[in-house]
């Protein structure tokens, strides 16, 4: 092989808040032995904190204020265009808070991940936290996972958990969480970058196996 047959994968961030998670990407990837290069963070806030983030560590950004469209669809087709200019290896949600259409998860299809707050299949969509201290639940957490059409409801890669004590509110929770999410997106994305995660069909696989259940880093 050629320095020339060596590609560094190309990878875009799609952020809508704080950017926490953006944080911990970037420098996971400015260590020297990532293989892989955030080249552009993606927003449709365009007073997101996580856009001075990427400003900050001297990333490319777009914003697509979704404020400024009509429809869903306007604004994917809208989004779409600017993430494709950026030739993306792994599309990354991190924190991005829109529901996207079929036609741009497809467009994506097996290049795209995302972060959610919960310990999937349990509590998709919104408040995550909340919901789990009033079931009453032991333990908690972050999943990672491919996105398809099926919302938060793609194959599981990886799972990080925490232990709930009987004081926690929603918000220490969210920190809680939080910190396990900085720990596991990297640990993630450098996976899928050494091209040792495909999404086949429907199925996720590790080198090439298909992962029978979530990978799981267990509460301390
Ligand atoms: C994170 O907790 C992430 O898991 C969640 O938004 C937060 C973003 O924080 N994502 C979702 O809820 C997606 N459905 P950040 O902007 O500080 O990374």
């Amino acid at each position: 092989m050629t320095a020339q047959d060596i590609t560094t994968p190309r990878i875009v961030v799609l952020v809508s808040g704080s950017g926490s998670n953006l944080q911990a990407l970037i420098n996971a990837t400015r260590e020297r032995d990532f293989p892989g290069e955030i080249v552009a963070v993606g927003c449709n806030r365009p007073d997101a904190y996580a856009l001075e983030r990427a400003k900050q560590a001297g990333i490319e950004t777009f914003t697509v204020d979704h404020t400024l469209f009509d429809s869903r669809e306007g604004f994917d087709v809208a989004l779409k265009a600017e993430i494709e200019r950026h030739s993306p290896d792994v599309l990354v949600l991190a924190g991005f808070m829109r529901i996207l259409t079929a036609d741009f998860v497809r467009a994506f299809h097996g290049i795209m991940l995302n972060i959610h707050p919960s310990l999937l299949p349990k509590y998709t969509g919104l408040n995550t936290h909340q919901r789990a201290l009033d079931a009453g639940d032991e333990t908690h957490g972050v999943s990672i996972h491919f996105v398809t059409e099926d919302l938060d409801g793609g194959p599981v890669i990886a799972q990080a958990e925490v232990n709930i004590a009987s004081d926690d509110t929603a918000e220490t929770l969210a920190g809680k969480v939080l910190t396990k999410e900085h720990i596991l997106y990297p640990i993630v994305l450098r996976w899928f970058c050494e091209g040792r995660l495909q999404l086949l069909g429907d199925q996720a696989c590790f080198d090439g196996h298909p992962i029978p259940r979530p990978m799981v880093l267990s509460a301390d």
